[in-house]
């Protein structure tokens, strides 16, 4: 985790993107993520990074509570909420055990570009779970690099062996979602966004 919280705070350092508009990827994602999500939830978003698609999706629901390990990733995403004037977010700085929500409170977690970051994917699924009620979504974009042989496979392979990259998990798409019905979710929807693949899934918790 120190590992994931360096090497982010460095990047943050080098981005100065808070008015940067979504790329077409993330815009793709925040529509899907619009056409589940409802005026009355209460949201986590997991892993929220410099807040440009938190600040998208905040409007169309009551709360988000946005987590990031990052210190500074934080401040570019409060940053951004500010430059906005998007009022319904809260954020907190750490991972999932510094969401102060009761378990099974939570209607949706949106875990965009990050579950191939955590140490322990099934456990972070779990705690997922735990948040959720039942019925409650979990909308997850995730980079399947397993899936095919590309050289940005190759490429992360001997930057995580040198440590210039932090822990990366290199899902396939079966695995990935084998791993989100494993904690206890039924698939509603799993569509490769680009060629990497980056898999979006949209699970309901059974
Ligand atoms: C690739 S960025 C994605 C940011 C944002 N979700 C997006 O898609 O634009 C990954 C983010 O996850 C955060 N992160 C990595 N591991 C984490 C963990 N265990 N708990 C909370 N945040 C984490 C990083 O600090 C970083 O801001």
């Amino acid at each position: 985790m120190g590992n994931q919280e360096q090497f982010w705070d460095k990047i943050a350092g080098k981005a100065d993107d808070t008015d940067k508009p979504l790329g077409e990827t993330a815009q793709a994602i925040v529509a899907a993520a619009k056409t589940v999500l409802k005026p009355d939830m209460t949201v986590i978003d997991y892993g929220c990074g410099w807040g440009g698609m938190t600040v998208e999706i905040a409007p169309s629901v009551r709360t988000v509570h946005a987590v990031d390990i990052s210190g500074n990733m934080l401040a570019l995403a409060k940053q951004k909420a500010a430059l906005r004037e998007v009022g319904n977010i809260a954020f907190h700085h750490g991972d999932l055990s510094a969401v102060p929500l009761e378990p099974a409170t939570a209607d949706a977690l949106l875990a965009f570009n990050v579950l191939h970051l955590v140490d322990d994917s099934a456990q972070t699924l779990a705690q997922i779970a735990a948040l959720l009620r039942p019925g409650g979504l979990l909308i997850a974009s995730t980079a399947c690099i397993r899936e095919r042989w590309s050289l940005m496979r190759i490429a992360t392979r001997a930057l995580m062996v040198t440590r210039i990259l932090p822990h990366m998990n290199r899902f396939d798409i079966a695995g990935y979602e084998r791993l989100i019905a494993n904690a206890g979710f039924e698939i509603m929807q799993s569509t490769s966004l680009t060629a990497l693949p980056d898999q979006l899934v949209v699970a309901r918790k059974t």
